[in-house]
């Protein structure tokens, strides 16, 4: 089995990556072990580790923040990838970057495929972008790996969309949930069973978009979550213009999977991860 370091290996997907790959007893590397954004320190680790795939989940996701920001996450999610990609090539290692919907502008109801023009509306979106050029530009063996709404156990304390939802139901409080933004609700466990076999498989290097099938508004998903739970909170519709946000978000930030298996619809997943 191939030498595997995972960084960003305490969050959300780095997590369900390390127990996908208990067995090949990865390098779990977090911001106590890491900065990706210290170029010197990135040369001299991976050097000094040699792995052979690298997967860098991490990243700076504060959408709205971002916006005053937006240096910081261009650091994180644009030159910190480079840095990965730089000393990847370097090493002949592969490196699996992820990004997301919110690189296009989300004006296409029908969604974007891998290779369709990107235009992020946001300075999340835009240093999102960044990594991927970063990457692209820099490390011939990559996967960059867009995905949307993701969701798993909580770490670090956390909490994802679903227990915000849970939480709010819990304690008798209306629910109001956006019904014109739509994205694709992916458990982080079927994501890093897919990484393991685009990897395995060696498919070909490049771009795809991985997420569980289906789409959704916030509204759907928080209705489905609430359906799976048997329990009717207070639920109203909003449209996200009414919102007072720092960020636009893209309407519909759909990934269209041209070029990868299929993953199972984004229900079964959830009533999976809900009722397991
Ligand atoms: N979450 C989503 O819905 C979503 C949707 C589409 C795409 N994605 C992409 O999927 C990937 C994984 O997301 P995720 O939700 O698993 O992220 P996450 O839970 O926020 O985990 C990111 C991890 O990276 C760490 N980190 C931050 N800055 C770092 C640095 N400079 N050096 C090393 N580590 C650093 C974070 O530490 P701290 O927490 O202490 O900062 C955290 O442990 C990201 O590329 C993300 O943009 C996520």
């Amino acid at each position: 089995m191939k030498k595997i370091l995972i960084i960003g290996a305490k969050g959300n997907l780095g997590t369900a990556l390390a127990e996908v790959y208990v067995d090949a007893n990865p390098l779990l590397w977090d911001k106590d072990e890491i900065d990706i954004t210290d170029e010197d320190q990135v040369i001299e680790k991976i050097s000094a580790a040699q792995p052979e795939i690298v997967y860098n989940c991490a990243a700076y996701n504060a959408v709205d923040k971002a916006e005053e920001e937006g240096g910081v996450a261009d650091m994180v999610n644009g030159y910190g990838p480079g840095n990965l990609a730089r000393i990847c090539d370097k090493i002949g290692a592969i490196l699996v970057h992820f990004s997301s919907g919110y690189v296009f502008d989300g004006q296409k109801s029908e969604g974007y495929n891998e290779e369709d023009k990107t235009n992020p509306i946001s300075a999340y979106g835009h240093s999102k972008r960044l990594g991927e050029v970063e990457v692209q530009q820099h490390a011939e063996k990559h996967y960059l790996v867009r995905t949307s709404m993701l969701y798993g156990p909580p770490t670090q304390g956390k909490k994802s969309f679903i227990d915000i939802m849970l939480d709010m139901a819990k304690e008798k409080k209306m629910i109001n949930a956006v019904d014109d933004e739509f994205g694709q609700p992916t458990y982080v466990k079927d994501l890093a069973q897919a990484l393991v076999f685009l990897t395995e498989e060696e498919k070909p290097f490049g771009t795809y978009h991985i997420t569980n099938s289906g789409m959704a508004s916030w509204y759907d998903w928080a209705r489905e979550i609430f359906a799976v739970k048997g329990i009717k909170p207070n639920m109203a519709q909003i449209h996200s213009e009414g919102l007072k946000r720092a960020a636009r978000r893209p309407k519909y930030g759909i990934l269209n999977n041209t070029r990868f298996i299929e993953l199972r619809p984004w229900t079964e997943a959830l009533k999976e991860y809900l009722t397991k």
